[in-house]
């Protein structure tokens, strides 16, 4: 039986009503079966509307696992010292594109730990000398928290997009799960640059990290609507065996879903990944995320040498499979699901919300 009370916020959402933290924490804290069903054929019924059965490639380059931040959540930081490191050449990152270009790839996602050798003016000239190479193509950045000049730097030199996820909009919680040096006056003021500056951005959450209750996520939603971000990632939160959350548990793959659904629903022409989290927690869970209304998947451009090192958490999907086999393989997902794989830079497009189906 679907709650009358969810189903009311749900249309208020498609009817562009914002929601308050209350009303996403209600939904978060109330719904079953059918609410989780109606959510997820509602957001997928808007994707679908608006890209058609059509996902996304990006091929993610995780160019340095060096990291100066210290995410208590996270296996590459600074204080785990079992974590083998490495940084790629220029050159290495200009092979990883040309193999992704020759597989269809029209946008580069180039991530990293914060790696204080990646310097403005050495990430400017690897920016610009892969926007030379592939004029038609999108480079998205995913490279920390930097100066505004740095992101403007960056964004001159031909990077269009930047993924920061805000990892947590309560205070409290951002600084449990940080240490007391990563200011989180500091990340927002870096999503706000970013989008000043013109790049389409990127935030996002983890689902079910220690610590974070059902208010905290519905604090988070509420972010979300209101920075309205051109692209969102979520995904369930994973321990790794040499962070203090080892212990932990992982978090609810149905509540990341969730969560994607209603983001949907928030931000109809929004770009979201099904993420490599949710894929690593469950054999179908990339499927699934497309299924809840998210359009875009990232494989990894990696070279194999490096996949096994950049591990933010344990058993990460795909890190055996080379970059042809990583597409090839999310391509069978997605052709089993009946959604086709498109060659597109895939830019954030404003379109007038659809109301209802
Ligand atoms: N589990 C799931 N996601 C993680 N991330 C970092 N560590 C983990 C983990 N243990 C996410 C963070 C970061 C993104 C690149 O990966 O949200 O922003």
């Amino acid at each position: 039986m679907i709650n009358e009370k969810i189903k009311k916020l749900v249309f208020d959402v498609l009817l562009n009503k914002k929601l308050t933290v209350d009303d996403f924490e209600y939904i978060l804290t109330n719904y079953n079966e059918d609410d989780f069903e109606f959510i997820k054929s509602s957001a997928s019924k808007i994707a679908i509307a608006i890209f058609g059965k059509r996902i996304y490639f990006r091929g993610i380059i995780e160019f340095s696992n060096i990291c100066k931040n210290d995410c208590l959540y996270c296996g590459i930081r600074r204080s785990n010292s079992n974590c083998e490191r490495y940084r790629l050449t220029k050159d290495e990152i200009l092979e990883c594109c040309e193999d992704g270009y020759n597989f269809g790839y029209r946008t580069f996602v180039l991530q990293s730990g914060e790696d204080g050798y990646f310097s403005d003016e050495v990430m400017v000239d690897v920016v610009k000398t892969i926007r030379d190479k592939y004029n038609e193509c999108a480079i998205t950045l995913s490279i920390g928290e930097r100066s505004k000049e740095s992101y403007k730097k960056l964004f001159d030199a031909g990077a269009n997009r930047f993924l920061l996820r805000h990892e947590a909009a309560n205070k409290e919680l951002y600084e449990k799960i940080h240490p007391s040096f990563q200011k989180y006056e500091n990340r927002f003021r870096c999503l706000n640059d970013l989008k000043e500056i013109g790049y389409q951005v990127g935030a996002g959450m983890m689902i079910g990290v220690p610590y974070q209750t059902n208010r905290n996520i519905a604090e988070d939603l509420y972010f979300i609507q209101e920075f309205k971000p051109h692209m969102v990632g979520i995904g369930p939160f994973i321990p790794h065996k040499d962070t203090p959350y080892k212990e932990e548990k992982a978090g609810s793959i149905e509540l990341s879903l969730l969560c994607l659904s209603l983001v949907r629903l928030m931000l109809p022409n929004v770009l979201l990944p099904s993420t490599t989290a949710l894929g690593s927690l469950e054999g179908n869970g990339r499927q699934e995320g497309v299924l809840h209304g998210c359009n875009v998947v990232m494989p990894n451009l990696s070279p194999m040498s490096v996949r096994k090192k950049y591990l933010l958490y344990d058993n990460k999907a795909g890190v055996d499979l080379d970059a042809k086999a990583s597409i090839d393989t999310l391509r069978k997902q997605m052709e089993e699901i009946g959604y086709e794989v498109v060659v597109n830079r895939g830019d954030y497009k404003e379109i007038t919300k659809l109301k209802g189906d």
